[in-house]
């Protein structure tokens, strides 16, 4: 039987969370919802919620079905997903292939420039702190996460990094960077949790350069929906074409 949602637990900038009347499940649910630039810029874009429930459910199975461990469940409506019910961890991993975003600024780096092998990044996930850069040892000093939480998250970072460059470059897109959180279950293994969306990565077109991503809504591009719409096509071809 589907757990049934009972009451929101929290809401966040673009999902709310629920929990269910099984206490191992909770539901996510995607809001149209966008902000940027830790909330100073906020809008709406057309369709977000239910494209990305959809996105995010189709790549975190696939994700599963190469053997990183999630949280994903299944797919339950438009605009919802079950999911296991994790502790979350307070740490955000970005994982960059080219230099983009805050990194540019931060570093002084020439926007595109290749990492390789890839760039991994810790953020300490607090909306009040404006998710600062950390480094690993506050993670062990404030007990956020241990030494081995710590390397299995890096661990399927570059996992997810490997699969989704290659799902995303079979649909013409390049995979410049993403952010991952991480929670535990009961039994302490550390799951990938949240979502993969273009809400929380950047996506090059490959033949324009063209970003395809969240990046035209923070930076006024215009075509924020038609993105987000292109890219949810694309990958919905390319999962399908391979069933
Ligand atoms: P950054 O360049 O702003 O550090 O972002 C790196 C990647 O992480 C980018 O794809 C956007 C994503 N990201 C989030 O999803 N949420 C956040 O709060 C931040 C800061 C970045
Ligand atoms: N998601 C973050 C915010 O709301 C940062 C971003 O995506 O730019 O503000």
């Amino acid at each position: 039987m589907t757990p049934k949602k009972t009451t929101p637990i929290r809401e966040g900038k673009s999902k709310i969370l629920y929990s269910t009347d099984s206490p191992e499940h909770v539901i996510q649910f995607f809001k149209d919802d966008a902000t940027a630039f830790n909330a100073l810029k906020k809008g709406t874009i057309k369709n977000k919620g239910f494209i990305n429930n959809k996105v995010s459910s189709a790549l975190f199975q696939y994700l599963e079905n190469h053997g990183v461990k999630t949280h994903f469940v299944h797919y339950l409506s438009e605009r919802e997903m079950l999911c296991k019910k994790l502790e979350i961890i307070p740490v955000e991993v970005v994982v960059r292939n080219r230099a983009a975003g805050s990194i540019c600024k931060r570093l002084a780096i020439q926007k595109g420039q290749t990492f390789e092998p890839a760039l991994i990044e810790f953020f300490y996930k607090s909306d009040a702190l404006g998710d600062p850069l950390i480094a690993e040892s506050h993670i062990y000093h404030f007990k956020w996460a241990t030494p081995k939480e710590l390397e299995v998250m890096i661990t399927q970072s570059i996992r997810v990094n490997d699969l989704l460059k290659s799902v995303f470059s079979e649909i013409g897109l390049e995979l410049i960077d993403f952010k991952l959180e991480f929670g535990r279950e009961a039994n302490s293994n550390v799951l990938l949790a949240d979502e993969f969306t273009a809400d929380g990565c950047r996506l090059w077109d490959k033949k324009t350069g063209e970003p395809m991503d969240k990046d035209r809504f923070r930076q006024d591009l215009g075509g924020v929906d038609e993105a987000y719409l292109e890219v949810s096509k694309r990958l919905q071809n390319y999962f399908e074409a391979s069933l």
